[in-house]
C-alpha cells in the first residue's frame, strides 16, 4: 500500500504528500513503527536533531538500503537546523552533523525548525531566573537562508525550507533571496487551516506541509494545559462513518485534498498503517466544505514549552 500522491516541488522535485512523523517517539519506538511505516509504503520521513532519533532513524534506514529494499532515491527525508543552530555560520556545522547521525550525504529537504535562535550549550535550553528560555533576539533571517542556500548548492541538501516562519517573515526571505523556499511546514488541521498563509504560499510556489495533523495528542502533557481533541469531532465522526473510514483518515485526506502534505506520527502498527490509507477514498465537495467550516484558529502547538517566547520580537510565528 504505497503513498500514490506527490507534492511537486519549485525545482521539479517530488515530495510524497503523505510523509511519517517522528517526534516524541524514543529510539526503541522509532526502530519499531519506522521498519512498520516503510513496510506500509512510507517513503518521506520527518524528523529533526531536537526529536533525538536522528540516529536510530539513520541506523533502520541504512538496514533497508543495505539489504537492496530500497534505494536512496526512493526516500524523501526532512530534517530541520534546531533553534540552537539557526545562526549563519552554524547552518552547515548542523546540517553535516544530522547527515552524520542519519548516515547519508544528503537530506530531501532541509527547514530552518524556527525563526527564533537560542543560545548553543550542550544539554538543555538555558532557562533565565524567571524559568523562561533564553532568547538571542539577533536572528538574521537574510544571512541564515543565505547559508541554507550554500548547503543547497553544495549538494548537502537536495532542497531548502522553512518551519513557523510567518507571512512576513517569508516575504521577506523571498525579497532578498536566489532560491526561494521549496515548503513550509507549520501546524495545520482542522482548527487551524491558515487559509491565508496555505494561499500566500501556494500563490510563491512553496508548498505547505501540515503537522500535527491528528491534533498531536499526548502534547497536553508538555504543554501543561487542555488541548482540543480532533478526533472527537462529531461532523469528522459523520463524514468517516459515511466513508467507512476512520476519523484520523478523514482529518489526513481533508489535508491531502487542500494540496497541503502532512507528516502524522504513530508508534502503533496499526495506526501506522491506517495513516497511509488514504488513496482509495475522495471526500466529496460538500462534506469538504463542511470540514473547511471547522477552523477556529486554534493553534495547539503553541510554543508553550518554550516559555516566554511570546516575548521574542518577532513572536507570533
Ligand atoms: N516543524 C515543527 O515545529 C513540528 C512541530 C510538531 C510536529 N512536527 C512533525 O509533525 C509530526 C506530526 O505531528 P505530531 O506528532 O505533533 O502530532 P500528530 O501526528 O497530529 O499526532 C500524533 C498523535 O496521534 C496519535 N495517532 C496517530 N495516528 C492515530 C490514529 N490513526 N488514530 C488515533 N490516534 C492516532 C499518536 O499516538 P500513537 O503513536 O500511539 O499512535 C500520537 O499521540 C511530528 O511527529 C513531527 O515529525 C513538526
Amino acid at each position: 500500500m504505497a503513498c500514490k500522491m506527490d507534492i511537486l516541488l519549485a525545482n521539479g522535485a517530488r515530495m510524497p504528500a503523505l510523509g511519517f512523523g517522528t517526534w516524541r517517539a524514543s529510539d526503541e519506538e522509532v526502530e519499531k513503527a519506522l521498519n512498520e511505516a516503510l513496510i506500509a509504503g512510507y517513503r518521506h520521513i520527518d524528523t529533526a536533531p531536537v526529536y533525538l532519533n536522528e540516529k536510530m532513524i539513520g541506523k533502520v534506514l541504512k538496514q533497508w538500503l543495505e539489504a537492496g529494499k530500497l534505494t536512496r532515491e526512493e526516500l524523501f527525508i526532512v530534517t530541520k537546523l534546531p533553534p540552537h543552530g539557526t545562526r549563519a555560520c552554524s547552518v552547515e556545522k548542523f546540517l553535516k552533523r544530522s547527515l552524520a547521525d542519519l548516515q547519508m550525504e544528503y537530506v530531501d529537504l532541509y527547514l530552518i525548525h524556527v525563526p527564533f535562535t537560542v543560545p548553543e550549550v550542550d544539554g538543555p535550553f538555558l532557562m533565565n531566573e524567571d524559568k523562561e528560555i533564553v532568547l538571542e533576539t539577533t536572528t538574521d533571517h537574510i544571512a541564515l537562508w543565505k547559508a541554507m542556500e550554500k548547503v543547497r548548492e553544495d549538494g548537502l541538501a537536495r532542497n531548502i525550507g522553512l518551519s513557523n516562519f510567518n507571512q512576513r517573515q517569508i516575504q521577506r526571505i523571498i525579497d532578498n533571496c536566489q532560491i526561494k523556499p521549496a515548503n513550509l511546514q507549520i501546524e495545520n488541521h482542522i482548527y487551524l487551516q491558515q487559509p491565508e498563509l496555505v494561499k500566500f504560499c501556494k500563490s510563491n510556489g512553496i508548498s505547505v506541509t501540515a503537522y500535527s495533523p491528528l491534533g498531536s495528542k499526548g502534547i497536553e502533557t508538555l504543554l501543561n494545559r487542555e488541548v482540543p481533541n480532533l478526533l472527537e469531532n462529531p461532523v469528522v465522526k459523520e463524514i468517516a462513518n459515511k466513508l467507512r473510514k476512520s476519523v484520523a483518515q478523514v482529518l489526513l485526506r481533508h489535508l491531502l485534498q487542500r494540496g497541503i502534505s502532512t507528516i502524522p506520527k504513530s508508534t502503533n502498527a496499526k495506526r501506522v498503517r491506517e495513516n497511509i490509507d488514504l488513496f482509495d477514498f475522495k471526500i466529496e465537495d460538500s462534506d469538504m466544505a463542511l470540514l473547511d467550516a471547522l477552523d477556529q484558529n486554534i493553534r495547539i502547538c503553541d510554543f508553550g514549552f518554550f516559555p516566554g517566547i511570546s516575548k521574542h520580537p518577532e513572536f507570533p510565528f
